[in-house]
């Protein structure tokens, strides 16, 4: 099948997928508490999960990338809208369930975030079979497939690892976050890259991983055991390690003002993904990814990062 979402400089193309969406709202509050109603504010309703923030943040950074996601239910509908709206290219599988909603609630008198995720509805083992052969038909030859977010009920753990070996099979290189057996399985299997957390590294690696030193180890061990080519270790305000054949490269954060920092790993996955589709260098890749992921922190609730923030951020980091 042709893939419509070439790069417009002929770069390399680009498939995210999505098993798990859901439909983020949020909204503000001055106070969350129990028994009252609690009144909030204007809403924001944006298409949320992994694969297609990841797809999304590309687009505003001036690449393509098609995203493949699940969607049903009415909730799928206004789901699918929202990704057409912002001109992302995407390839639905309809399931029987409706799409899931997650609820994030801005504290304003305290400056508290609540984020309330819902679990997803079941997958049958259709419908993530249908997936999988969706992605068989457009992996990208010689391009990237992005899987991101968390599994949905129903499907099965190896799913990313199956995911991996399709990419694999078909001459692309997969980038995987995602956590706990999703995550083990995955790496069992052998990825281009992944992007733990230090949470997500700690969970596999069976330890607190307490000194940076031990956090970098853990890192280069994926590495070295031929589970991962690169591993992207986001450390949140500290910035982010990325581990290769080549070593460890470290880098911290530029000093951003922070609001929310809800999709920072998925503007971090973007922008990674994308400046290696467009053909440069992993530690270039990375600063891109480490000024996006900080860009993101300084949007407010579900929202995205801002190009220019992108822009400016890599140019402070390449020139620190
Ligand atoms: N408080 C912060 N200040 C500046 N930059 C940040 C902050 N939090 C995250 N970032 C940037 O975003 C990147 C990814 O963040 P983080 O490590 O929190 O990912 P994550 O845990 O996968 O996030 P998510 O909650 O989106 O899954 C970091 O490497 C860093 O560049
Ligand atoms: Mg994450």
């Amino acid at each position: 099948m042709a893939m419509e979402g070439a790069q417009p400089s002929g770069a390399r193309q680009i498939l995210t997928l999505t098993v798990n969406p859901a439909l983020d709202i949020s909204t503000a509050t001055a106070k969350v508490e129990s028994s009252h109603k609690l009144r909030c504010g204007a809403s924001r309703v944006d298409p949320g999960g992994g694969g297609v923030n990841v797809a999304r943040v590309i687009q505003r950074l001036g690449g393509r990338s098609v995203a493949l996601f699940t969607a049903g239910g009415p909730t799928g509908e206004a789901y699918r809208r929202l990704v057409e709206a912002e001109r992302v290219p995407s390839l639905v599988v309809p399931i029987r369930g409706s799409t899931r909603q997650n609820f994030t609630v801005d504290e304003t008198s305290s400056g508290r975030q609540y984020r309330f995720v819902l679990e997803g509805p079941e997958l049958s083992e259709a419908e993530w079979v249908s997936c999988l052969d969706l992605v068989a038909h457009t992996v990208p030859r010689g391009g990237y497939v992005v899987a991101s977010g968390s599994l949905p009920p129903g499907v099965p753990d190896d799913f990313y690892a199956r995911v991996a070996r399709l990419a694999r099979e078909n001459g692309a290189r997969c980038l995987v976050d995602a956590s706990g057996s999703a995550l083990g399985r995955a790496l069992s299997e052998g990825v281009f890259l992944v992007k733990p957390s230090l949470r997500e590294l700690a969970e596999h690696a069976g330890g607190a991983l307490e000194s940076e030193q031990d956090q970098m180890d853990a890192a280069a061990a994926l590495v070295s055991g031929g589970s991962a080519e690169y591993v992207a270790l986001t450390l949140g305000a500290r910035g982010a390690a990325l581990a290769s054949s080549s070593g460890v490269l470290r880098l911290r954060v530029p000093s951003v003002p922070v609001v929310s920092t809800v999709g920072a790993g998925d503007s971090f996955m973007a922008a990674f993904v994308l400046r290696m589709a467009q053909g440069r260098p992993a530690g270039e890749a990375f600063r891109a990814a480490v000024a996006a992921g900080s860009a993101a922190v300084m949007t407010p609730a579900t929202e995205l990062c801002h190009r220019a923030d992108v822009e400016r951020l890599e140019a402070e980091l390449r020139s620190a």
